[in-house]
């Protein structure tokens, strides 16, 4: 691993985690925990726990939870080593210099100045005189020089390794190229460039440094745009085209585009907040990113279908940060690009202004989906709606709101804000026995979220949780684990933690979540950190211990009945002592 963990334990230690929580949420204290109101998911009552003594936090809403290095993670929405350089400059430690990571910092350092020689290449390449088809098309859109100017734009020749050869020149092999997706291989092994005969849309992140390319056809051909791949320095889910540039921008907002050319467009006609997701729907960290620079996100998506579909699956991810997000319909054209070239930047600003509430727009979607000529549709369609309404914070918005409903419905207002009244209450009701629900029974009887970590054996699945959670707590339990192997577990996260546990005890290094954090995924770290809410009891840890262990070994005799013959069953519970289970 890059960073020791002695190192970590010690970070860890030193960090006041209510403390570091307390700079982002809100904290209050109940009994041994503090609580608040979750920052990961929107809501009214507080789900969010941080356990001082733990080092742990955990939300039983959401169900994310860990230790200081992950709420970092997750806050700022950065990688594991940045999220510990970041705690350790705040507790005024020196994160240590390992072979390993250094490498892999000079690794990325080399790509990033290959790219940035590699946009400088493209552009010139853009000003040349025999490319001056390229120019002309990218003119003859509507791009001014300067516009050419400003987003780097290139053209890449139409030859297998120009690129290749320029770069060569300047130091850079084949391996470079390829690292950096410059470069492909075929399968006889030949390499050459990847982009060939295109323009050139360089992608820039937040610190300025060139981490991709998009290229696009000026004919008809396809791939219409063929992209960077993702490689150690260009993550396609957490980054945004222009996002650089938006950033700066002082008119409040943040434009959401689907496209370069509309992001490109927008910037040229004077709005200077637009982005672009690049052709990968939005994902959580992209919506994330936006929600922390900017407090009003505008959708504008193509008016098709799968804009449509795109539109709505972002408001989804948009609307869980909290951010406020207007839907942008762009009509009479297919996408803002088209429609700045026909309609102006003017009527644009005015779309802009008008542009729907996210409210609006998914009563709108409601609406589409049925026939209201009909009766029954009309029936479920104001049902619907009333739903929908019920849903929002305030009583302002549920007024009018419901009111607009019923005019589009042709239905009395009186009517419907009874319907939104009926739904309120159901809604209402629905939270308690959550909220109920929650407090009988934290986690347990609940499956996990992410599929792959679904219990197979529900029973087995409990009893590893125990057995982890014990382990976890004091490892000096290892000594009444009595010959349990990784191999038992059935649920293969615990049999992988167990395993990590025995490695680094027998070892003599430390052992808690904490450390454990590199070597797991976001979704893992919640599940244990959820596992670990349970509350252990100091006085029975051996006894528990063992009852773990029994039912691990009962159920997997269980499961293997078909195989060993139940003799063997009988066999191992008198040896035991058990009774025939239930
Ligand atoms: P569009 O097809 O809407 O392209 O794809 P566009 O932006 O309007 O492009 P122009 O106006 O025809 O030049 C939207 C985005 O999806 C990605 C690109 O990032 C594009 O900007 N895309 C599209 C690809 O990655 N590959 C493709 O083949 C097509
Ligand atoms: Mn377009």
């Amino acid at each position: 691993m890059a960073i020791p963990d002695t190192f970590l334990e010690e970070l860890n230690a030193r960090t006041d985690l209510v403390d570091l929580v307390s700079g982002y949420v809100h904290l209050t204290r109940k009994g041994k925990n503090y609580w608040g109101l979750c920052p990961f998911h929107s809501e009214k009552t507080p789900s969010f726990s941080v356990a001082a003594d733990k080092q742990m936090y955990y939300c039983f809403g959401c169900h994310k939870g860990g230790g200081p290095i992950q709420f970092v993670m997750e806050m700022e929405g950065v990688p594991f080593p940045d999220a510990v350089a970041l705690l350790a400059r705040r507790v005024g430690m020196e994160v240590p210099e390992e072979r390993g990571s250094g490498e892999l910092r000079r690794r990325r350092e080399r790509l990033y100045q290959l790219n940035r020689e590699a946009a400088r290449y493209f552009h010139q390449n853009l000003l040349a005189p025999e490319a001056r088809h390229a120019l002309g098309y990218l003119t003859g859109r509507g791009l001014s020089r300067r516009t050419i100017t400003n987003f780097g734009l290139g053209y890449a020749r139409d030859e297998w390794d120009a690129l290749i050869r320029a770069m060569g020149e300047k130091g850079y092999d084949k391996r470079d190229l390829l690292d950096a997706g410059l470069a492909v291989k075929n399968d006889r092994g030949n390499i050459y460039d990847r982009f060939r005969g295109r323009v050139i849309f360089p992608i820039i992140d937040l610190r300025g440094n060139v981490i991709g390319f998009g290229g696009r056809v000026m004919d008809g051909s396809t791939p219409k745009y063929l992209n960077s791949p993702d490689t150690i320095i260009y993550n396609k889910s957490k980054n945004l085209f222009a996002l650089n540039l938006a950033r700066k921008s002082k008119q409040g907002r943040i434009i959401l585009t689907e496209g370069y050319m509309d992001t490109i467009a927008l910037h040229q006609a004077g709005f200077d907040c637009a982005v672009a997701s690049l052709g990968t729907s939005l994902t959580e960290d992209h919506a994330r990113m936006l929600a922390q620079r900017t407090g009003e996100v505008v959708v504008a998506y193509d008016s098709d279908r799968a804009g449509v579909n795109a539109a709505q699956r972002a408001i989804q991810l948009l609307g869980k940060t909290g951010v406020r997000v207007k839907i942008l319909k762009v009509t009479g054209a297919k996408d803002p690009d088209e429609f700045i070239k026909t309609y102006g930047a003017q009527a644009f600003q005015k779309l802009l202004d008008g542009s729907e509430s996210q409210v609006e727009f998914r009563l709108a979607q409601v609406r589409a989906k049925y026939h209201l000529e009909e009766d029954e549709e009309r029936v479920a369609c104001i049902q619907e709606s009333a739903q929908l309404i019920a849903g929002l914070a305030s009583s302002a918005e549920r007024e009018v709101y419901g009111r607009r409903a019923a005019q589009e419905l042709k239905i009395s207002a009186e009517t419907m804000q009874r319907e939104i009244a009926r739904s309120q209450k159901r809604r209402l009701r629905w939270e308690e026995r959550q909220q109920a629900r929650r407090v009988l029974q934290p986690v347990q009887l609940n499956q996990p979220s992410e599929r792959t970590l679904r219990y197979d054996n529900m029973r087995s699945g409990k009893a590893e949780e125990g057995v982890i959670a014990l382990l976890l707590n004091d490892p000096s339990l290892l000594a009444e684990t009595r010959g349990l192997r990784p191999e038992d577990f059935t649920v293969p996260l615990f049999g992988r933690v167990y395993r990590l546990i025995w490695e680094r005890w027998t070892e003599d290094r430390p052992v808690s979540l904490n450390v454990l954090g590199p070597e797991l995924s976001g979704e893992e770290m919640n599940h244990l950190a959820s596992v670990l809410q349970t509350p252990i009891s100091q006085a029975n840890r051996e006894r528990a211990m063992a009852d773990y262990i029994d039912t691990i070994h009962t159920e997997r005799l269980k499961g293997e009945r078909g195989q060993v013959d139940d003799a063997a069953l009988m066999a191992y519970r008198d040896k035991k002592g058990m009774e025939e289970p239930k």
